[in-house]
């Protein structure tokens, strides 16, 4: 990373020590996760990790989300609360976790398979994760944001699934949601410019049916309307000079997916 600003020098190590944490704490989940687990066991989990790094979890209390993570089952998208639900053999789990430290925010996510998963869904999780490692490669200063969203859309619709347009990916940094959104769907050479010193959370979330969602009666949990499984996966990264640097390195490996 070659940077001649030193005041994105601080902000980049500022982002890297908080995505660190982020990273501790998805993969403290994705060892945890097990048939039988309940959602709201890994929240507690989690906000205790992120406290004793001396962090805040960003989520709680952000427009009221009354929890520290997202864990999102199924045909759950994104924001799903977690609660007493106990995880069984089959399930995907979506985990979503922020972490706020020395005035910048942290924030990632990835699906993570149950137990025994059947193939379409662990295709749907080979293909979401794939698609962000490509989106991450268009993370380059001089690209369009189209770069990011176009990369993504066409693995998903190649693969015979869908992308959501409900939710975006975000620039991110002293406040968790920055500017530009960062849709999982565009043309090459559209959108707002990716410059050297941004910092953005890439975030594909993939239906394995339609695109169309709604919304819990919890007013939080987004699912699919017709009840198809969703991947999501997520990192944070700061655009250097030369490419983006992944400030969320959780280091989840499905080798047997
Ligand atoms: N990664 C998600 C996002 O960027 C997490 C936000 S959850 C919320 O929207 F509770 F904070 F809203
Ligand atoms: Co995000």
């Amino acid at each position: 990373m070659i940077l001649k600003d030193p005041s994105l020098v601080k902000k980049r190590d500022a982002m890297a020590a908080a995505g660190a944490i982020v990273a501790e704490a998805l993969n403290l989940v994705a060892r945890t996760v097990a048939p039988g687990v309940r959602t709201g066991e890994l929240d507690a989990m989690v906000e205790e990790l992120i406290r004793s790094r001396g962090a805040l979890p960003s989520f709680k209390g952000y427009n009221g989300y009354p929890a520290s993570v997202c864990t999102s089952v199924n045909d759950e998208i994104v924001h799903g609360i977690p609660g007493p639900r106990r995880l069984v053999s089959g399930d995907i789990l979506s985990v979503d976790v922020g972490a706020f430290l020395g005035g910048y925010h942290g924030d990632a996510a990835l699906t993570i398979p149950v137990g025994d998963i059947d193939e379409l869904s662990a295709r749907l999780i080979r293909v979401t994760r794939a698609s962000l490692e490509a989106a991450l490669t268009r993370c380059r200063a001089g690209n369009h944001i189209g770069d990011v969203g176009s990369v993504v859309q066409t693995m998903a619709l190649e693969a015979g699934f869908q992308v959501v347009r409900d939710f975006t990916g975000h620039g991110i940094g002293r406040r968790l949601h920055e500017r530009p959104q960062i849709p999982n769907y565009g043309r090459p050479g559209a959108g707002p410019v990716i410059r050297s010193g941004d910092a953005l959370a890439v975030e594909p979330m993939i239906n394995a049916g339609t695109m169309a969602i709604k919304i819990l009666e919890d007013n939080w949990t987004a699912v699919t309307y017709d009840g198809s499984r969703s991947a999501h996966f997520e990192h944070t990264v700061f655009v250097g000079e030369r490419g983006a640097e992944i400030l969320t390195p959780w280091d989840w490996r499905w080798d047997d997916l």
